[in-house]
């Protein structure tokens, strides 16, 4: 195993520790609403985004694994999770395989993932409601997250990838598609890092920014190359599903050595502007560089 995966792998295990901690609850009633959550949370996932959360808060001079950067990390993957659940329904991407399992509507049926990802996302602002943050700090991450995860966040992507499947979308509007669906939400993760650490430098966010945007964008177009070329079995979803839908990717504008290298190219940029942190840079540089080569 890399230096980086098994950093990634301690930092997920405090991640998954919390996360479970906060979800674990039921009602005697309607116990398959938790089942459903619960299902979609447990069923593995890189856990990139708490991860980011953990390790800008660790840029920003404060403890990695504070409660309150476990929080926030916790609520961001309950927001993520909701969109993968939501993204695999049948009036979406219509997935049947996530994280190496049956997607949560083959399990539950899609009432059920359609309400667990309701739950989710509601219960994301809960957690950091309930969080030990300062109230002005629980303001500023239910803003970030909320801008986001919104309409001109996560969800305005996700209309733009469905408005991409009947035409092809041009070259701006792929890349907005791409900044709204994937990189909203992986930004969100730098920014709620800082904030848990009680970070106040305008510059420290900007570079933040630039960072999490430029790995964003890797990260979906690796994403896209992965739909193409991965093994089924490692990648852990359905390959060739973007075809099949007729979606628009960067593929749609360039060959798979072309998009490959101008992922490089973005994962270089990233790994500039946080490089003046220097060793409380170092993992976050060597995670730029995972993902760039990731097949999972
Ligand atoms: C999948 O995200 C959705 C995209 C933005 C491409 P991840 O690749 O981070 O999914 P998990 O959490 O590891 O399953
Ligand atoms: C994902 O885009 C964006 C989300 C907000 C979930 P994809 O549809 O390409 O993600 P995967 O490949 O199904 O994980
Ligand atoms: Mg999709
Ligand atoms: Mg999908
Ligand atoms: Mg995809």
């Amino acid at each position: 195993m890399s230096k980086i995966t098994e950093t990634m792998k301690s930092y997920n295990e405090k991640v998954n520790g919390f996360l479970y901690d906060v979800l674990d609850m039921t009602d005697a009633d309607y116990p398959v609403i938790f089942e459903a959550v619960n299902y979609s949370v447990k069923n593995g996932g890189k856990r990139i985004r708490p991860f980011l959360v953990l390790k800008f808060s660790e840029l920003a001079g404060a403890d990695p694994f504070s409660k309150t950067a476990l929080y926030f990390a916790s609520a961001l993957e309950c927001i993520h999770t909701y969109s993968l659940i939501h993204d695999d329904l049948p009036c979406m991407d219509d997935d049947d395989l996530r994280r190496g399992k049956p997607t949560n509507h083959k399990v539950y049926g899609e009432a059920n993932a359609t309400l667990a990802g309701d739950a989710l996302n509601t219960y994301a602002f809960e957690i950091i409601a309930d969080s030990d943050a300062a109230p002005e700090l629980k303001v500023k991450a239910v803003k970030a997250l909320s801008s986001c995860a919104g309409m001109f966040g996560m969800v305005g992507g996700q209309v733009m990838d469905l408005i991409g499947e009947s035409k092809t979308l041009d070259k701006r509007e792929y890349e907005k598609m791409n900044a709204l669906k994937t990189g909203a939400l992986i930004r969100c993760a730098a920014k709620l890092g800082l904030i848990a650490a009680g970070c106040e430098d305008d510059d420290t966010y900007k570079n933040a920014d630039i960072y999490a945007s430029c790995v964003g964008r890797a990260f979906q177009i690796r994403d896209d190359i992965l739909d193409v070329i991965a093994d089924e079995a490692v990648f852990g979803k359905p390959v060739g599903s973007d075809a099949e839908n007729g979606k628009t990717t960067v593929l749609s504008f360039m060959t798979l050595g072309q998009a490959q290298s101008l992922a490089a190219k973005l994962t270089e940029t990233a790994k500039n502007a946080i490089s003046k942190y220097g060793e409380k840079s170092r993992d976050l540089m060597d995670l730029a560089d995972y993902l760039l080569e990731r097949n999972v």
